[in-house]
């Protein structure tokens, strides 16, 4: 679909700072649109300026409160659709629901595909989203979805470190792809944990394949829920001979008591991105935010001019 009409941007309450900034990167306001609540508790919007025959492109991570974000997302789309938007792009920095993307026993759902359908049903043309936690997902959708990454503005930080010989760590099986390619960004070696979780939420560290003594770590996820895998392995590679640990994740989320967690763990300091905002405690906890407004502004340039993506990919 070639778009003739004028970009447009709205954001719901997920993560408003983000969206500004991403307005701001593209030299325009963000659009105007009333998002809050009914008394009884219901989502209320109200878009507050004319989208008709527009390329609309609303920013809305589905993070903590991940079902209030979500419904504002949806109800968001429905309601530029119904003002007659021409083309409306759902940019989720953060997709949420995205670890339940696969039954692992009898009687469970797949809700990353459930809130997939969910989107296009309300209107959704297409997708920008950054470092799906299964790239599969991708598949659960029937509409195109650009997919970035932030392991380029990630590994930019570590490398300028200095760090001597370091180590890159996946802190799982599933992880080792996006460590193996950090890795060959910032000319460093592997090593793999295993882990296994008892429950859910609580980590054990089972094995790692290779070396660490005496050589600065790197632990790289997609995504720091409870903290609990961090901490974990940040011991585990202390008691190897690491020197000292650092940890780079694209989704800073802190659930629970994630933050104290990380104050309280010998990690030097924990990268993340503003996929999901942060709070002025994170700093407390030597958390150290990157933005990545100007990647998520450039690709909705290109997609609003139909120019290709694949430079923002490498
Ligand atoms: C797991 O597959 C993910 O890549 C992360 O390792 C996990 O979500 C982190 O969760 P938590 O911080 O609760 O250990």
């Amino acid at each position: 679909m070639h778009m003739e009409g004028r970009l447009q941007v709205f954001s719901g309450n997920a993560n408003l700072a983000l969206a500004k900034e991403i307005s701001a990167c593209l030299n325009m306001n963000l659009g105007r649109a009333l998002v809050t609540t009914f008394k009884n508790g219901e989502t209320r919007i109200k878009i507050e300026e004319n989208v008709r025959g527009s390329d609309v492109f609303i920013v809305q991570p589905t993070c903590i409160p991940v079902n209030e974000n979500l419904m504002e997302l949806l109800i968001l789309i429905d309601a530029v659709k119904r003002a007659s938007a021409a083309r409306i792009t759902a940019v989720i920095p953060y997709y949420g629901y995205a670890k339940q993307e696969k039954k692992t026993t009898g009687r469970e759902p797949i809700s990353a595909k459930l809130v997939a359908n969910l989107i296009r049903t309300a209107g959704a043309h297409r997708v920008l989203t950054m470092d799906l936690h299964a790239p599969a997902i991708e598949g659960f959708f029937d509409i195109p979805v650009d997919h970035l990454q932030a392991g380029q503005l990630l590994s930019e930080y570590v490398r300028g470190l200095n760090l001597k010989d370091p180590v890159v760590i996946s802190p799982d099986a599933g992880g080792v792809g996006r460590a193996n390619e950090f890795r060959e960004r910032i000319g460093a070696s592997l090593a793999i944990i295993a882990k296994q979780r008892p429950r859910p939420d609580t980590v054990e560290m089972i094995e790692m394949v290779g070396d660490v003594a005496g050589r600065p770590a790197v632990i790289v996820d997609d995504m720091i829920s409870t903290g609990g895998t961090l901490v974990e392995a940040a011991k585990s590679l202390l008691q190897r001979g690491a020197t000292h640990v650092y940890a780079c994740a694209t989704h800073g989320i802190f659930a629970g008591d994630g933050l104290t967690a990380l104050r309280n763990s010998q990690m030097v300091e924990t990268i993340v991105t503003d996929t999901i905002p942060q709070s002025p405690e994170a700093a407390d906890s030597r958390v150290r935010t990157i933005s990545v407004a100007p990647l998520f502004a450039e690709a909705i340039l290109r997609i609003h001019k139909d120019l290709s993506l694949s430079a923002l990919f490498s």
